[in-house]
């Protein structure tokens, strides 16, 4: 799977299932065994988010919704498709971001993780050092399970904050910053 993963930037019209997405935001936060979840967490804190915003999705209603990764359910948060507001805060303002079926954001509660983590040198830099390698590690995860599920995908880390902080609440949780934006859809090369 490994040697398959590449960044996808074109995107066909045809709809994501629920399914299709449900696995993916399970690959990136998805709860495992004892509590734990499918990508690594410093002392097991789970400072990370994550946001879909579905434009594209058979028999859901666009919207931005969170994932619950305890229940392994989405809680809609905001109706309406947000996809070219978000895909406009991109620093190069990528069109082609606005024709992905759904956009995941992850982020961060970086004053939670900066607490947390007090004791540790560099004192008040430590939490959110914790935080962006976790972000990686999530992302990779949605990269791989994209991947396996036949699905294009591409990482998008390149936005204005400011303006993405502006789709606060309704795309960007209160309190915490945007660390990976992905597009998420059918390649646009593949019929079914
Ligand atoms: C931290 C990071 C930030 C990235 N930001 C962007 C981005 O803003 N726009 C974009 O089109 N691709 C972005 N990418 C994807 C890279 O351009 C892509 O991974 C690289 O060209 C290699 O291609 P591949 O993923 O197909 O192997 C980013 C990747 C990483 C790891």
């Amino acid at each position: 799977m490994l040697i398959r993963r590449r960044s996808t930037r074109s995107f066909a019209s045809r709809p994501l299932s629920i399914d299709q997405v449900a696995v993916v935001m399970w690959a990136a936060q998805g709860r495992t065994a004892g509590g734990r979840r499918s990508c690594p967490s410093a002392h097991a804190l789970y400072p990370l988010t994550l946001t879909m915003v579905a434009g594209n999705v058979d028999g859901l209603a666009a919207g931005t919704y969170r994932y619950d990764a305890e229940r392994h359910v989405l809680a809609p948060v905001a109706d309406g498709d947000h996809r070219d507001r978000v895909a406009g805060t991109t620093l190069a303002d990528h069109d082609w971001l606005r024709q992905a079926a759904v956009l995941l954001l992850l982020s961060g509660d970086m004053d939670a993780a900066t607490q947390h983590f007090a004791d540790q040198p560099p004192q008040g830099c430590r939490g959110r050092r914790y935080v962006w390698l976790e972000a990686g590690h999530a992302s990779q995860n949605i990269y791989l399970q994209a991947t396996e599920t036949d699905l294009g995908a591409v990482l998008v880390a390149g936005f204005d904050d400011d303006r993405l902080l502006g789709l606060t609440p309704a795309v960007v949780p209160s309190g915490q910053r945007p660390l990976a934006l992905f597009g998420v859809g059918h390649p646009a090369d593949r019929q079914s």
